[in-house]
C-alpha cells in the first residue's frame, strides 16, 4: 500500500501545530518527525516534549525517525510522546535487538534504517521483528538534498529478502522526493515515501496528491 509520509522538518516550525494538523486534513497518510542529536547527524531538530505538544492537533500515524545515536535510551520517551512506529538507525551505538525489543514492548512498530554508505544486508537478521524499513535516499541531517539515484539497488534487494519471509514489511525512502524521483523509488520497490519540501513548497493537498498518483502509477 502505497502511503505519504511528509516531513515536518520543512515546516514553519513557528507554528508547527498548526501546520502538523493541516497536514494531516491533507490527505497525508502519515506524518514524519525527524530527531536529530547533533551527534549521530551534524544538526539538532526538537525531541520528545515538541511531538507530545502537537499531538493533540490530530489522530493521524506519527512516523518518528530517529537520526540520534543512543536510541534505547530515548525510545521510550518517543512512544509516551505519541509515536506510532519509531525508525533508528543501525548504525547507531545502542544495541539493535534490545532497541526494537523494547520498543515493541510499548506496543510501537518498528523501523530500522541504514544510511546510503549501509549495505542493505545489515538490516537483513532483524527482518522479522521490525515493521518497515528506511533506506535513506540522501546522508541524513538535512532537508532539501538530492536524491541518490544509487540506493535504488538496495531496494530491489530488500524485496527479494522480505518476499523470502513471507512477511509484509514496509519500505521506506527518505531524502530528495518529488515527482520525479518518487516514480523512480516506486518502480524499485518502495511504498512509504517520505517528502519535506516538495510538499512543504506548494499547495499540502495536491503536492501529496500528485506525489500519491505518480507512486501508484508504477
Ligand atoms: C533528512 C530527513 C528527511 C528530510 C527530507 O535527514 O530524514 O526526512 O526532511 O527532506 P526532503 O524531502 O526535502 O529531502
Ligand atoms: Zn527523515
Amino acid at each position: 500500500m502505497i502511503k505519504i509520509s511528509p516531513s515536518m522538518l520543512s515546516c514553519d516550525f513557528s507554528k508547527i501545530g498548526s501546520e502538523a494538523e493541516e497536514i494531516s486534513k491533507s490527505g497525508a497518510d502519515m506524518l514524519h518527525l525527524d530527531v536529530m542529536d547533533g551527534h549521530f547527524v551534524p544538526n539538532i531538530t526538537f525531541g520528545a516534549p515538541v511531538i507530545k505538544s502537537i499531538r493533540h492537533t490530530s489522530d493521524i500515524v506519527f512516523d518518528v525517525h530517529l537520526m540520534i545515536s543512543e536510541p534505547l535510551k530515548y525510545a521510550e520517551d518517543f512512544v509516551k510522546a505519541g509515536a506510532d512506529i519509531v525508525t533508528f538507525h543501525v548504525e547507531c551505538d545502542s544495541d539493535i535487538k534490545e532497541t526494537i525489543e523494547k520498543i515493541k514492548s510499548l506496543s510501537c512498530k518498528v523501523g530500522l534504517s541504514v544510511k546510503p554508505e549501509t549495505p542493505i544486508e545489515a538490516v537483513f537478521p532483524y527482518l522479522d521483528q521490525i515493521d518497515m524499513v528506511l533506506v535513506m535516499t540522501v546522508e541524513p541531517g538535512f532537508g532539501g538534498q538530492s536524491f541518490m539515484y544509487d540506493q535504488m539497488e538496495k531496494i530491489s534487494l530488500l524485496k527479494e529478502k522480505i518476499r523470502e519471509t513471507g512477511k509484509t514489511i514496509d519500505i521506506q525512502v527518505d531524502g530528495g522526493i518529488n515527482d520525479e524521483t518518487v516514480s523512480v523509488a516506486a518502480k524499485a520497490g518502495a511504498n512509504v515515501f517520505v517528502a519535506g519540501s516538495a510538499v512543504f513548497g506548494g499547495d499540502y493537498k495536491e503536492r501529496i496528491s500528485s506525489l500519491r498518483n505518480r507512486a501508484t502509477a508504477e
